[in-house]
């Protein structure tokens, strides 16, 4: 290429650049916006409509023949017959290297975009993001706060804490694949009369040296002891709450017992959720919320004249919004649940200034939300239009083989040895592996977590032992499987990663179809943003598996022309790294062999 050319056509970009600035392109993050700003640009010119308000117009059309873009003409609101127009602009349209056609179907727009140029920018762009590709600064300077898991201190983890944990997991993922600060909190149900409960209970049950093994299991396991005699000895519980009410009012040997319960507990817990590959920024819990603030949320709340007196205790009545009444202070003058939430919420936003606060929690608790974020919003706080509940459904059937699961590493210590019996299946397979039961660790709990991203969020969903755990179907094993069949092509084939190939020797349809379905991986990630449902990104992974699996029937790498080698090496490592961003988006660690 001579210098006199390249200068023309850094020229020509620079020029067809100004005109376009469309809004809501990211023409530094998404290849395919540059394609769509230029149908913008030019439809924009014909019909004397926004370029912005087209750009937010284009689809993709129903038949995958018609093209790559759409735009469904009537949504443009011109007046007249959107059939005419659609038409005369196709006439007019003149073709560039970016749009190669634009053609009518009744009142549709259809374009047709050079493949050749998508391949060459795209995979270019790829090769300079890698494990940034998707991502997008759109929130930076943006705070979200996402409080998940919270599980209660001595009691079950059940399948509500699960769900929490990796769609909690998931909400923080996609605010940071989108440039946002995230700050992950754990609210541990760590404070009220059941640790009044646990005390009385650990006096007569308990052994600092279980307590030290197994914290989490030892608690319980008192707590079960202790709660059954209290069903035939009201002593119990006047004695409970005699120390709760010590441990509220500061008592510094109450809380001194109840400290080591919950610092040993939470050491317990990091270990297991290491295990699912989250962590937690914050480790609060009802206990940590200070009283200072419950006290001054009181007042305001008696100040506005929201509160009133019922047998000595304070309750708010939300009858006129449907949503009942909520008890604030009972008659001994402690708090309860709800009144720790308000206190709390205040609190983090005080703290955090959160632009986003989110609470992963089950649909059983929709009420409860409600009633807070009303309560919340009576008492003149604005901000609660920042909070926002992310319910969903239940799950039913997640026993063990010995009944009813009620810790966290029970459960994923089930999954790994099902996935473990799955495998051993494959005699030859599972001999050519040499860490076993790490690979059947990762690959089960991808095989938890998919089964559980895979349908909207409210849904309910029966665990599902058999059907999660197999290689075929849409299940988290199908998609670790084709992740590690990139690799090995990569460490098979006897090629380097070359960015700089021809790209143009792409030309077969699975080939065309594979590279547009990895730039779509930017759209996905915004998408994310706006739905905050994890099941679009599980549709995502595996259509891209899918597209990539068909791919490989026909288009080898091996035995392969050179050049047409690492044309498609380049295209499968994208392909890879796509995959493997996405997985990662979801929490799950891509693995390299299984
Ligand atoms: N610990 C509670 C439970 O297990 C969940 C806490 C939810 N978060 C909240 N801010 N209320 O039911």
């Amino acid at each position: 290429m001579s210098t006199q050319h390249t200068e023309q056509v850094a020229a020509q970009d620079k020029i067809s650049s100004i005109g376009l600035e469309v809004k809501g392109a990211d023409l530094e993050n998404n290849i395919l916006d540059a394609f769509r700003s230029r149908i913008a640009v030019a439809i924009a010119e014909l019909s004397e409509k926004s370029a912005d308000d087209i750009f937010a117009l284009l689809d993709a059309p129903k038949n995958p023949e018609h093209g790559d873009f759409a735009l469904a003409v009537p949504r443009l609101r011109v007046k007249g017959n959107p059939a005419q127009f659609a038409k005369s602009w196709a006439e007019k349209f003149v073709a560039n290297e970016y749009i190669v056609s634009a053609a009518a179907t009744g009142p549709y727009l259809n374009f047709k975009i050079s493949h050749a140029l998508l391949a060459k920018t795209l995979l270019n762009h790829i090769y300079g993001k890698k494990e940034n590709y998707g991502v997008n600064q759109t929130g930076v300077g943006k705070t979200a706060l996402v409080e998940f898991s919270s599980p209660n201190i001595a009691k079950p983890f059940h399948a509500g804490h699960l769900r929490s944990t990796i769609i909690g997991n998931f909400i923080k993922n996609v605010h940071e694949a989108n440039g946002w600060k995230t700050i992950g909190l754990n609210y541990l149900g760590d404070w009220g009369k059941q640790y009044g409960i646990l005390a009385v209970g650990f006096e007569k049950y308990g052994s600092e040296e279980e307590l030290l093994t197994d914290p989490i299991k030892h608690l319980y396991d008192v707590y079960v002891k202790i709660n059954a005699d209290a069903e035939n000895d009201d002593d119990v519980n006047v004695r409970a709450r005699a120390y709760f009410k010590k441990m509220e009012d500061g008592d510094e040997e109450a809380l001194a017992l109840w400290r080591k319960f919950r610092d040993l507990s939470i050491g317990k817990y990091k270990n297991t959720y290491a295990r699912l590959n989250v962590n937690f920024d914050v480790y609060s819990g009802e206990s940590q919320v200070p009283n200072e603030k419950i006290l001054n949320a009181l007042a305001v709340l008696k100040e506005k004249n929201l509160v009133q007196e019922s047998n000595g205790a304070l309750i708010i009545d939300l009858k006129k919004y449907k949503l009942d009444v909520v008890v604030v202070q009972k008659q001994d003058g402690t708090t309860l649940y709800i009144t720790r939430d308000i206190g709390a919420a205040i609190d983090r936003y005080e703290k955090y200034n959160f632009d986003a606060m989110y609470y992963v929690i089950a649909s059983q608790q929709d009420l409860h939300m409600s009633q807070l974020f009303k309560i919340l919003e009576l008492m003149g706080n604005e901000w609660v239009s920042r909070c926002k509940h992310i319910n969903f459904g239940l799950v039913k059937g997640m026993s063990t083989r010995k009944g009813t699961a009620v810790f966290l590493d029970e459960i994923l210590e089930q999954t790994k040895i099902s996935m473990h019996n799955v495998m051993k299946q494959n005699e030859t397979k599972y001999e050519q592996i040499d860490n076993p039961e790490e690979i059947a660790d990762i690959v089960g709990i991808s095989a938890t977590m998919i089964q559980d991203m895979s349908a909207k969020r409210i849904r309910n969903y029966d665990f599902n032992w058999d059907r999660m755990f197999s290689f075929e179907g849409d299940t988290g094993p199908y998609l670790q499987y084709a992740h590690t069949r990139l690799c090995s092509i990569e460490r098979n084939c006897g090629l380097d990663i070359n960015p700089d190939v021809d790209v143009s020797l792409l030309t077969e349809r699975p080939a065309i179809d594979l590279i547009s379905m990895i730039a779509q991986y930017p759209d996905v990630v915004k998408g994310a943003l706006r739905s905050l449902e994890p099941c679009t990104v599980v549709t995502y992974a595996m259509k891209l598996s899918h597209t990539v699996s068909v791919a490989l029937e026909t288009l080898w790498v091996m035995g392969a022309p050179k050049d047409l080698a690492e044309a498609r090496l380049l295209m499968y490592w994208a392909t890879r790294i796509t995959l493997g961003n996405s997985l990662k988006l979801l929490g799950l660690k891509p693995l390299e062999r299984m």
